[in-house]
């Protein structure tokens, strides 16, 4: 049974955030544009303008061909609607292969849009990038687990932890990027043990997508949760309202009046 739960009043910092891990379970999902970011607004803790926009808005195959540019004019638009959560940033393939192209695009991302953090996809192989980062002030979410950049490297999309020996490795990858100063880390596609181990491994927040509900947070695609991304749907995804269906209910009715001339009727007119 679910509990009713009060609005969030106050802007989300990365204090709010460290705080919370064991008290109280992290509410994050994505926008991608003003418009919905506001009504996200006071209902989340926090908000990821993730390269899934690639996929669910952009009608891609994969997030690979999201640019640093696209990432900026999208966040640039949620922080125009959404004041208080904390807002993420996704780093895009390619924008963070060295530390020094990690920081050159990093240091856009904070002075370009109002992110309080960016996001990057990695383990212990990519714990220098988040160092370099962290070191020169900028706040890093880890993305661990099945890693939607590494799709085409990896030969598809992998559930991970599904062994002793993958679930030491996803810890390693996790203590490494809290050893590196990342303020969260996102567990995505791992079997429930594995995100177990990772959350009690590290005293940093973890957010879990398709990871069970043992980490200290849930990050769910907005377009996913509410019914509007027909594509697939993932196994993990709750879907809260049936968005594609009421559009087309809306659309239908729309086209019946105009066709029938009921709409613009006397109320619509000047
Ligand atoms: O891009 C995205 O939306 C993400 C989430 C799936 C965590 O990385």
């Amino acid at each position: 049974m679910s509990i009713h739960t009060p609005k969030i009043d106050k802007k989300v910092t990365l204090t709010t955030i460290s705080k919370m891990k064991g008290v109280e379970p992290i509410t994050m999902v994505t926008a991608y544009d003003a418009l919905f970011a506001k009504l996200f607004d006071g209902e989340v803790e926090m908000i990821l303008v993730g390269d899934s926009l690639n996929m669910s808005f952009l009608g891609k195959e994969d997030t690979l061909s999201a640019t640093m540019d696209q990432m900026i004019y999208h966040t640039q638009a949620v922080c125009n609607g959404a004041k208080l959560p904390l807002i993420v940033l996704d780093m895009p393939f390619g924008s963070y292969t060295t530390p020094e192209l990690a920081v050159a695009n990093a240091t856009r991302a904070y002075q370009e849009t109002s992110a309080q953090a960016v996001k990057i996809e990695g383990g212990k192989s990519r714990a220098n990038i988040v160092k370099a980062l962290t070191s020169n002030s900028i706040a890093v979410l880890g993305h661990i687990g099945l890693m939607p950049q590494f799709l085409r490297s990896d030969g598809g999309y992998r559930v991970r932890g599904k062994e002793q020996s993958d679930i030491d490795e996803l810890v390693e990858d996790a203590k490494a990027l809290e050893k590196a100063g990342a303020f969260a880390i996102v567990i995505e596609g791992v079997k429930v043990e594995a995100a177990k181990a990772i959350t009690d491994a590290v005293s940093i927040p973890t957010i879990g997508i398709g990871a069970g509900n043992v980490t200290d947070g849930q990050v769910l695609v907005w377009s996913d949760m509410f019914g509007f991304f027909e594509e697939f749907k993932p196994k993990f995804v709750k879907q809260y309202m049936n968005g594609a269906k009421q559009i087309r209910e809306g659309l239908e009715n729309y086209r019946n009046d105009v066709k029938a001339k009921e709409f613009p009727s006397k109320e619509y007119i000047y």
